[in-house]
């Protein structure tokens, strides 16, 4: 059974998740740094961290520290994208359920060199979509983010995830 909700968030946006989740299932919230000092080894949690190039950060730590059950990526595509290469590229094995979450992307939120990265990416995306004949909601929302900072955190994008923690 899980016990508790550990996240690693840089700008804020898991870390929101993560607050809500814990609203939501009553179970205790810590970030990875301090759940490692405060929890058991192996206790049984649902790992949040933002995506970073498709890596989940400090899964690794988690997966050391904790009995993993549930992994959520936090990224800027849509929620339930990605969930193939996520799996993927972070060597997580099948039994471990794996979801993803739309949360939210500020440039002015970034420091180096996450900034660095992030307007070569940005400037990369743009084109991507600038090339598009009629760019989609998703690309709408990815543009907004970009251009002006966004949130797309929301309490119904954790049902599925709530649904899986029974
Ligand atoms: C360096 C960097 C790389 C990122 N790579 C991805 C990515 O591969 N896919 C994606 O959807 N979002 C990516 N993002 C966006 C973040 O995952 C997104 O902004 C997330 O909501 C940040 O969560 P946080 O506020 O908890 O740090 C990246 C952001 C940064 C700064």
């Amino acid at each position: 059974m899980i016990k508790a909700i550990v996240y690693t968030s840089n700008t804020g946006y898991t870390a929101e998740y993560a607050r809500i989740l814990g609203e939501k299932t009553s179970l205790p919230v810590y970030s990875l740094d301090k759940a490692v000092k405060a929890l058991p080894k192996d206790e049984e949690i649902i790992y949040l961290g933002w995506l970073m190039a498709a890596f989940v950060k400090g899964l690794p730590q988690a997966l050391k520290h904790f009995s993993v059950k549930i992994v959520c990526g936090v990224c800027m595509g849509e929620s339930g994208s990605q969930l193939d290469s996520v799996r993927k590229n972070n060597g997580i094995p099948e039994e471990i359920p794996v979801f993803t979450l739309q949360g939210g992307f500020d440039m002015k939120k970034l420091k180096q060199p996450y900034k660095f990265m992030m307007k070569l990416m940005a400037k990369h995306l743009k084109n991507q979509i600038s090339q598009k004949p009629t760019p989609n909601e998703e690309d709408k929302k990815i543009l907004n983010m970009l251009d002006r900072g966004a949130s797309y955190v929301t309490e119904t994008a954790l049902t599925p995830i709530i649904e899986a923690m029974k």
